[in-house]
């Protein structure tokens, strides 16, 4: 156990997901175990400009594996992008004797993270929370699942009004630029189609398989739209596939950011506590800038920069199961 490594910080930067208090617990209680000390930075990187934090203890952590959102709450801070507000979170940490930090968040704490331990030298290790399930060096991050079922829930909802009316319904998901959620989404709902970032398409082409569907008389259809897909607005998908495939009346809806909410899913609090826990390990085993990941159900570091910039695939053989049953 690394000597140096007696009192850490942690903090939940981001857009939330569930599962991040879960993590928190798991970082705390584990902590704990070490007789490492551990304070949490509330609000994220603004907080830590601001000197908001404060030493937890075991049972502060106590009945919040099942609560969605963050304690700690988050925030996405511009000033910290300016070394002016890295420096002046540098000062605090240093006043409060921090050597270490874990980061709970995604693409852009990370990104924080990486130019912060380089400039200042402060190991950090970071835990992949995000529902968008878009970092390079985990299967899946804190708050996928948990999404994933939200909104496959949703469309089990459409499905009914969308077969009771013979509609053709476009379902807007979140994912940032990924279409991980989008694809599993429209696999585990049956759905139609699935408008993802990864694969490019055209409006013939969708039209195409519209219209046979049609034929077939596939009375109604759904389609999952990746928010960050690449032919555009979900309004405007479905105004000009309404305009190209007369045989269905239309409708759009949006799940939004119901699916950042809830309580966590029994996978993502599992994969919370084990991340959560292995954080705090790796920074005590003297670690640092890499983000815990899961890779083929074993614990796996990947450094920051990699996780960061590495594009992570779609499956492709996922791809292809959902047009097979789609048919
Ligand atoms: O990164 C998580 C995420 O929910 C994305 O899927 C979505 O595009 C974005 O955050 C929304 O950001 P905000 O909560 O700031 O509107």
């Amino acid at each position: 156990m690394s000597k140096n490594m007696k009192r850490i910080a942690v903090y939940t930067s981001g857009g939330d997901a569930p599962g991040m208090n879960a993590a928190l617990r798991a970082v705390v209680r584990t902590s704990a175990y070490h007789e490492v000390e551990v304070f949490g930075i509330t609000g994220g990187y603004e907080g830590m400009m601001n000197g908001n934090m404060q030493k937890l203890e075991p049972r502060e952590v106590g009945n919040i594996i099942q609560r969605g959102g963050t304690f700690l709450k988050t925030a996405r801070s511009m000033r910290f992008m300016k070394e002016e507000g890295r420096n002046q979170a540098a000062d605090v940490l240093k006043k409060h004797n921090i050597d270490g930090l874990i980061a709970l968040g995604g693409n852009g704490t990370f990104t924080g993270a990486e130019i912060f331990s380089k400039e200042h030298g402060i190991p950090v290790v970071g835990v992949p929370c995000t529902i968008d399930n878009d970092l390079y060096g985990t299967d899946y991050t804190i708050g996928f699942d948990t999404a994933l079922n939200t909104a496959v829930e949703a469309v089990d909802k459409i499905r009914d009004t969308a077969e009771s009316h013979d509609r053709l319904f476009f379902i807007e998901v979140m994912g940032r630029d990924s279409g991980y959620l989008a694809l599993h989404t429209a696999i585990a709902s049956g759905a139609t189609l699935a408008l993802l970032p990864e694969i490019d398409t055209t409006y013939e082409a969708l039209a195409e398989v519209l219209k046979t569907s049609a034929e077939r008389k596939k009375l109604f259809s759904l389609i999952i739209v990746a928010e960050g897909n690449k032919l555009g607005k979900t309004s405007e998908i479905a105004e000009e596939l309404k305009s190209r495939v007369g045989a269905y009346d239309t409708r759009v809806a949006v799940i939004g950011h119901l699916q950042r909410g809830g309580s966590p899913s029994g996978a993502d609090r599992l994969l919370a506590s084990r991340l959560g826990s292995n954080a705090v390990e790796a920074l005590i085993n003297g670690h640092k800038n890499v983000m815990v990941g899961i890779d083929n159900n074993m614990i796996k570091y990947t450094p920051l920069g990699i996780a960061i910039r590495n594009q992570k695939e779609i499956n492709m053989d996922e791809v292809r199961l959902a047009e097979i049953l789609a048919l």
